[in-house]
């Protein structure tokens, strides 16, 4: 596919997902390298909604590791059961949260962060990695974002290498 979204006048969220997915999962099984398709995944997030922070942290051993993100920069490591993303891994769902400052054990990378949206991605039942959204404003995520990123979470769990 080229290299370029397809977006039309939709302003709505749910239209934009809707137009966006098919284009994201063309481009993920297009390309084997787990990595990649998260650099896109991230870019193609931030060029349809402008959110504060785009990211993914990987499971590694006992951490999350941050992975390509786009955004301020971030914490690098994040313990098993900490912060919005550790808990979205301890647990393997998905944490939405309308007030950061409202979580307990919240880890703040940036002080312009109001509301935030944690996906899973697993693969073989296991979680692999975190899809973190941060949001400039409070409550900005709901329903759509948890129904449409849970696709995508899915699309790149179903790809992802095993060992
Ligand atoms: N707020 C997250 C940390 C990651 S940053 O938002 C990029 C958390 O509490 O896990």
């Amino acid at each position: 596919m080229a290299e370029v979204l397809t977006r039309s006048q939709a302003e709505d969220r749910e239209s934009r997902y809707r137009e966006l997915l098919p284009q994201l999962e063309a481009l993920i099984s297009s390309e084997t390298d787990v990595i990649a398709n998260m650099a896109n995944v991230c870019a193609a997030l931030r060029e349809t909604f402008g959110f504060l922070w785009i990211g993914f942290y990987r499971v590694e051993n006992t951490s999350l590791i941050l992975g390509p993100f786009q955004g301020p920069i971030a914490c690098t490591r994040i313990a098993f059961g900490r912060g919005v993303c550790g808990t979205a891994w301890s647990e393997a769902r998905l944490v939405l949260v309308d007030d950061v400052d409202q979580f307990p054990g919240h880890i703040a990378c940036s002080s312009a962060s109001r509301s935030e949206i944690v996906v899973p991605i697993l693969s073989e039942k296991r979680v692999v990695a975190v899809l973190d959204i941060d949001s400039d404003q409070l409550a900005d995520f709901g329903p759509v974002d948890a129904q449409w990123l849970t696709l995508l979470a899915q699309h790149l769990g179903q790809r992802w290498p095993t060992l």
